[in-house]
């Protein structure tokens, strides 16, 4: 097991590695009090990994509360989490007690939000079981739920007391949803670090799994131990989300997040370079890496339809939003934008 420290408002370990499922239960009963929780988490996961994190916990001494919800995306709204807190009254979880959230980011994002919602508060755990999960959603305490006008509208930042991941889920993955993950993998390298990014594009990701989440991990922890609440330069983090939030918007979130991701990320880049944010081999870089992993490059939908989607993404501010460009590989800048800003950026993404 390899363990990495996320330092923000509050510190927390976040353990990696495979067989961690199993002892779940005593790694949790050295970070709380607490003798009772509930575990969430979504029917498909509940399948293949309930029983063995709740009987951990049990052989632990916890007493546990299990929920679980429709899998997907568009169960990631106010329906799905009101039912997790009616769940968390209804077995009388007091506030010391805490949630665990267990799954991929859909369970993390909403489970989370449910422990920062119920009581005012509730301590949470989270046991990431997708690669996407465990490299980017699971680590920095961003919680939220999709809205009808747009995606994660509705949240918290509340830090988990503890990340468990076992990388030892990831083989139950199908090989769409393992893609997912490598896209938020690629943005790191990307904005962060040109020796991962080199790495990706000759190496085996699978087969050094444990070391590629440990990357991921410790570059989302950097940047969150410095601007937890994004401020500065936690939006580097959101290179290719405002295209690739759009993109999952007007696909009716049929298009998964890091599908969304993957093509954001050569949209924006694309854009970037003929406004001339980024400098000209950019794009060539983030497409290849994109092919490597057989990601979506090309986007179905007109500049017309991602710009009103867009406009209704969160991360703009008044009359401005900040999208991200590459200034080389490893290295990015954010670019503030007002909206005929966006709408010139948008047409030039495709
Ligand atoms: P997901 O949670 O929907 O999981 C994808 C699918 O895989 C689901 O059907 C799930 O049931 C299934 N699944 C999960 N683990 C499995 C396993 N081990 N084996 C087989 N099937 C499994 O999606 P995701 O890609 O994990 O997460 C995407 C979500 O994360 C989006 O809502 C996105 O907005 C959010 N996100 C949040 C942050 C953050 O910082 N909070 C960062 C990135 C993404
Ligand atoms: N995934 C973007 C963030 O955590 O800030």
């Amino acid at each position: 097991m390899e363990t990495v420290t996320v330092n923000a408002s509050a510190s927390y370990p976040v353990h990696i590695g495979g067989g961690l499922l199993e002892k779940a239960g005593e790694l949790i009963a050295g970070v709380t009090k607490s003798r009772t929780c509930a575990v969430i988490t979504d029917t498909t996961v509940e399948r293949l990994y309930a029983a063995p994190v709740c009987r951990s916990l049990q052989d632990a001494g916890f007493r546990v509360y299990l929920h679980a919800f429709p899998a997907g995306e568009q169960n990631k709204r106010l329906g799905t989490f009101g039912g997790m807190l009616e769940f968390l009254a209804e077995n009388r979880l007091t506030r010391s007690d805490f949630v665990v959230a267990l799954g991929g980011g859909v369970t993390g994002d909403m489970a989370g939000f449910a422990a920062a919602a119920y009581q005012r508060g509730v301590g949470y755990i989270q046991i990431p079981t997708t690669f996407l999960a465990a490299s980017d959603s699971s680590v920095g305490g961003k919680t939220a739920i999709d809205l009808s006008a747009g995606k994660n509208l509705a949240g918290a930042f509340h830090q988990p007391k503890m990340v468990i991941c076992d990388t030892d889920t990831f083989k139950t993955l199908p090989e769409d949803a393992f893609a997912d993950g490598v896209a938020e993998t690629l943005k790191h390298g990307l904005i962060a670090d040109a020796d991962f990014y080199r790495f990706l594009m000759t190496g085996d990701v699978h087969s050094q799994i444990d070391g590629v989440v440990r990357r991921n991990v410790e570059i989302k922890a950097a940047v969150v131990g410095e601007d937890e609440r994004e401020h500065g330069r936690r939006r580097l983090l959101n290179f290719g989300h405002t295209l690739g939030h759009a993109i999952e918007k007007c696909s009716g979130y049929t298009v998964t997040h890091g599908h969304a991701v993957a093509t954001g990320m050569v949209l924006a880049t694309r854009a970037a370079e003929r406004l001339g944010y980024s400098p000209a081999g950019t794009l060539e870089a983030v497409t290849a890496a994109c092919r490597r992993f057989r990601l979506p490059t090309a986007c179905p939908y007109t500049a017309p339809e991602l710009y009103a989607a867009a406009t209704g993404d969160k991360k703009r501010d008044g009359g401005s939003i900040d999208v991200v460009a590459l200034e080389e590989i490893g290295r990015a800048k954010t670019v503030r934008l007002d909206m005929e800003g966006l709408r010139a950026f948008t047409e030039a993404a495709l």
